[in-house]
């Protein structure tokens, strides 16, 4: 369905799978119903398997299609774990800031989603149901430094008022979009250059699996 550019550029399609983790209660399924219906339920069952939602998001003027996967934080109610991150390109790891146990499960969700996707997949920390301040057990502070020794994005919200539910599912979106058309970009400059260099010179692309933009820097050239 995702097509890299090339002719068809005008009828691109573009499908991110986003998964969403965390504890049990922490506000998972308030936050995808927040974004995708804008509905909360103060009274919410646990998930049991799994269940995704379809937003169509428009980032300078082309479709994108966020394909929001949500499960059970509850190990008994949760569905084959592989199958769920399978080809995930977002995340959003979510922990309870009035419950500072969910924030301590934050480095083993990293795990498994790291044992279970790509190490590159965009991940954003998520500290909900910040309208609880008089039961807040987790400092913003803490949330903030974890993320960055983590280096992931962050933010805390609110399903019950709203507050940066939009934002923090938009920041993964815009993020997994950037790489994506720099990698189009960058493709695409390839193959110009591998056209116009037929007078014995070669340019050589030193891809290495690192961000796009160091690669961006590491181009050069030598005479073969
Ligand atoms: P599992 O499906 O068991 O993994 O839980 P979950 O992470 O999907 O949690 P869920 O969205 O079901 O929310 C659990 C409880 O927290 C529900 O009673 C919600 O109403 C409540 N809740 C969710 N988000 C917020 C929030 O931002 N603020 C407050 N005050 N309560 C919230
Ligand atoms: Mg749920």
């Amino acid at each position: 369905m995702m097509s890299l550019g090339g002719e068809d550029e005008q009828s691109e399609d573009y499908l991110f799978k986003i998964v969403l983790i965390g504890d049990s209660a922490v506000g998972k399924s308030n936050l995808l119903a927040r974004f995708a219906r804008n509905e909360f339920y103060p009274n919410s069952k646990s998930t049991i398997g799994v269940e995704f939602q379809t937003q169509t998001i428009d980032i300078e003027g082309k479709e994108i299609k966020a394909q929001i996967w949500d499960t059970a934080g509850q190990e008994r109610f949760r569905a084959v774990t592989s199958a769920y991150y399978r080809g995930a390109v977002g995340a959003l790891v979510v922990y309870d800031i009035s419950r500072r146990q969910t924030f301590d499960s934050i480095g083993r969700w990293l795990n498994e989603l790291h044992s279970h996707s790509d190490m590159n997949v965009v991940t954003i920390l998520v500290g909900n149901k910040c309208d609880l301040k008089d039961a807040r057990e987790v400092s913003i502070e803490e949330g903030r430094v974890l993320a960055e020794a983590q280096g992931l994005f962050f933010m805390e919200t609110s399903a019950l008022d709203s507050s940066n539910v939009s934002a923090a599912f938009l920041t993964v979106v815009k993020e997994i979009y950037n790489i994506l058309s720099r990698k189009v970009f960058l493709s695409q400059e390839q193959q110009r250059v591998d056209t116009r260099l037929g007078d014995g010179k070669t340019l050589i692309l030193q891809g290495d699996g690192s961000e796009p933009e160091t690669r961006i820097r590491r181009w050069c050239c030598s005479s073969s």
